[in-house]
């Protein structure tokens, strides 16, 4: 026996085994290095023996020559389509079929997500995949046998014991949702198209003729159901063959379940649909399937769908409609957005009539103009928004060409252009260097970021101020009644009676609420000053930190070396606060140092808002005196907190982000970009153990 061979063969076990546990099982069990460290060992080999290469070497799956077209594939088992219900009644309509058509009075199915990616069947001969093809028409498609290879949740030789001689699987290839926004965000920073969502991204990446680019675009796939199987016995049920499949090493989704009769149809629905925006991956409906083999057999087609099968749509998450004006919105923080006002629109379950395009950049990138044609999509809860013009409908309009008898077309819509002036308070707009977002100029003079840096001061994580909404604040400052947040607390009733749709009741009401606001904590006003980039947890923080707010409120000085030596030793004190970083610590500068802003916290020191003494975190003595951990990845035995707890008791922080002060990172499983940043700058990397041993 060659040893050098029985090594090869071996890495390709392990590396089969490893790639299985990771993007099928979603469970493994050794670190990434080691996966790498095997991978390339056997690259070293096989690079030294190509005649000992196969086509299911883990190797294979990083791509190969481009092809100059696809081959076409004849479908031995045609791949057919499902048909579409949408209503409750539809469903109700279906089970009452199926039940006539088979004479029983109740049917169990299978049941599991529709999967918005692509269709594949995939043809193992003894174990080995020996071809993938698309859909195409349903009776042929073309040949991604090569592209299949580098998806990494696609077995290329199965596993278990029982091998059929021949086997075609048939489900989805898919981008998972987190891939897809990497990959935009790397298409737009190098300047190349993004794609519309995860769909398409999918397509254009199996549909590559260069499979090395496919090999980089992450899609993954999920089976769901047998064409063909020769040389082994299937089990009696469509739930059976999902097991049978998995033992054979494919990746099968999890959200499924066997279910009986219309009403348990329908309860899978709502329970997905509840679930749909969370899925890690996009879905565009639920499938029902008739679990038993033989009552599908029995059941059979219709022209080109299963009558023992349907698919149960959601309402679609993307729809064309048209822009009829781009307005812009100003933000608590002078923050101008450009809002897309739409033909109203029925998406994602809701009526949708803005969108947002984000920034002026997004707006330039999609050009996005009045008039057009665009796609709106609204997931979940997700704020509705703008994923891309429709060219082709782009109102055209004729020009004359060059010489009288011809014409040439253009544009009727022009290019968007930001406003240079604040629309709310006519102040000069500015957008910083390397910044995306145009500012209003005017701060707390801006009618506009005033009404909202009040509505902030007085929401529910903030002051909490009962009664004081939206629709008043906009009569207070309309009315001049309000200028700053101290404002409020010196209002009168006789004020608060005479706005728009106030009684009597609701205004004495409202000013007990304002009343009981005195009463706060220092962690809410601070995160009700509204300061930039300081939010619940900074605030949190901060509060614990300093226990006060005295050492920023006292004046920066005169002079400019004074003023400068000063800012920088603000700086230095913020930045020991953990998570609070250069930017942050910036934007709280910045903030006390307006005269006004100090002003405005002391009013309503004065009209007495308080908050109880706060014990602040004094560092326990200890080894880790002075040093500043990060925690990431999953340790193998300690949770998040535990860790933190150990640290702390010997006397160390706990940060959120790795920067130069770091002292140690303590990574697990799966860590992410705080370890590669850690590798970056140098700092320490321990593991669990390290973490106690130096504690031991
Ligand atoms: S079963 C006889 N199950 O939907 C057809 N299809 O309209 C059997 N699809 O092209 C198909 N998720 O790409 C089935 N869980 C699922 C599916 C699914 C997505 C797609 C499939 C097919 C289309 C059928």
């Amino acid at each position: 026996m060659n040893s050098t061979l029985d090594r090869v063969s071996e890495l390709r076990g392990l590396l089969h085994r490893y790639a299985h546990e990771y993007y099928v099982l979603d469970a493994p069990t050794v670190p990434d290095a080691e996966y790498d460290r095997l991978f390339s060992e056997l690259q070293t080999l096989e690079y030294a023996h190509p005649e000992w290469v196969t086509v299911d070497s883990p190797t294979r799956r990083v791509g190969g020559k481009p092809l100059p077209e696809f081959s076409p594939v004849i479908h031995k088992v045609p791949m057919l389509s499902l048909n579409n219900a949408f209503e409750d009644e539809d469903i109700a309509a279906f089970d009452k079929r199926v039940r006539e058509g088979l004479g029983v009075t109740e049917v169990v199915y299978d049941v599991g997500p529709k999967f918005d990616g692509l269709a594949i069947s995939l043809t193992y001969v003894d174990g080995v995949l020996t071809q993938a093809a698309t859909r195409g028409d349903g009776a042929s498609g073309e040949d991604v046998t090569q592209n299949v290879r580098t998806i990494r949740a696609i077995p290329l030789r199965l596993s278990g014991e029982t091998m059929p001689a021949v086997l075609e699987v048939r489900g989805e290839v898919l981008m998972l949702k987190k891939d897809f926004a990497r990959l935009n965000a790397d298409q737009a920073a190098r300047g190349q198209k993004t794609f519309a969502n995860p769909r398409n991204a999918a397509a254009g990446s199996l549909r590559q003729l260069d499979s090395r680019i496919t090999a980089m675009r992450r899609l993954t796939f999920f089976a769901y159901g047998i064409a063909q199987c020769e040389g082994s016995v299937l089990p009696p049920t469509q739930s059976g063959a999902m097991d049978f499949l998995v033992n054979l090493g494919f990746p099968v989704c999890h959200e499924r379940a066997r279910v009986t009769g219309a009403g348990g149809l329908l309860d899978f629905y709502r329970n997905i649909g509840g679930k749909r925006p969370g899925l890690p991956y996009d879905i565009d409906g639920v499938v029902y399937k008739v679990d038993s083999l033989a009552q599908q057999e029995e059941l059979g087609f219709v022209s080109r769908a299963p009558r023992w099968a349907i698919a149960h749509k959601y309402p679609a998450q993307e729809e064309l409609t048209t822009v009829e004006a781009i307005d812009i919105q100003v933000g608590r923080t002078g923050a101008l957005t450009p809002v897309a006002r739409l033909k109203p629109v029925f998406v994602g379950g809701v009526t949708v009539t803005n969108a947002t395009l984000h920034n002026e950049d997004e707006v330039r990138r999609k050009d996005v103009r009045v008039g057009d044609t665009v796609i709106v999509r609204r997931a979940g809860d997700v704020i509705p928004e703008v994923v891309g013009v429709v060219l082709e409908k782009r109102p055209m309009k004729d020009v004359p060409g060059t010489d009288l008898f011809s014409t040439a077309q253009e544009p009727v819509n022009s290019p968007f252009e930001m406003p240079k002036t604040c629309p709310v308070c006519g102040s000069h707009a500015v957008k910083g260097e390397d910044e995306a977002v145009t500012r209003c100029t005017g701060g707390l003079y801006c009618a506009a970021q005033r009404k909202q840096a009040l509505w902030h001061f007085a929401s529910r994580k903030a002051l909490d101020i009962d009664g004081l909404g939206d629709k008043i604040i906009e009569q207070l400052v309309d009315a001049d009644l309000v200028k700053t947040p101290a404002d409020i607390y010196s209002l009168s009733m006789e004020q608060l009676a005479g706005l728009e749709r106030m009684g009597e009741k609701s205004a004495q009401n409202l000013l007990a609420g304002i009343a009981n606001s005195k009463n706060t904590t220092l962690p809410r006003f601070i995160y009700a000053l509204g300061i930039r980039n300081v939010g619940e947890a900074t605030a949190r923080d901060l509060a614990q930190h300093f226990g006060m707010l005295d050492p920023l409120l006292l004046p920066l000085p005169e002079g400019d070396t004074e003023r400068k030596q000063d800012i920088a030793r603000r700086l230095d004190l913020l930045t020991q606060v953990p998570d609070v970083g250069p930017v942050v610590a910036q934007s709280i500068v910045d903030f006390f140092a307006e005269a006004h802003n100090r002003e405005v916290v002391l009013a309503l020191i004065n009209v007495g808002v308080n908050w109880p003494a706060i014990e602040v975190n004094v560092a326990k003595e200890g080894p880790f005196n002075g040093k500043t951990f990060v925690l990431t990845g999953t340790l193998p035995t300690l949770g998040r907190d535990e860790a933190k707890a150990m640290i702390e008791a010997a006397g160390g922080k706990v940060a959120g982000s790795v920067s130069k002060k770091t002292s140690v990172v303590v990574a697990g499983e799966e860590a992410g970009s705080k370890l590669v940043k850690a590798q970056e700058l140098g700092v320490n990397i321990w593991s669990e153990e390290d973490l106690r041993a130096a504690l031991d």
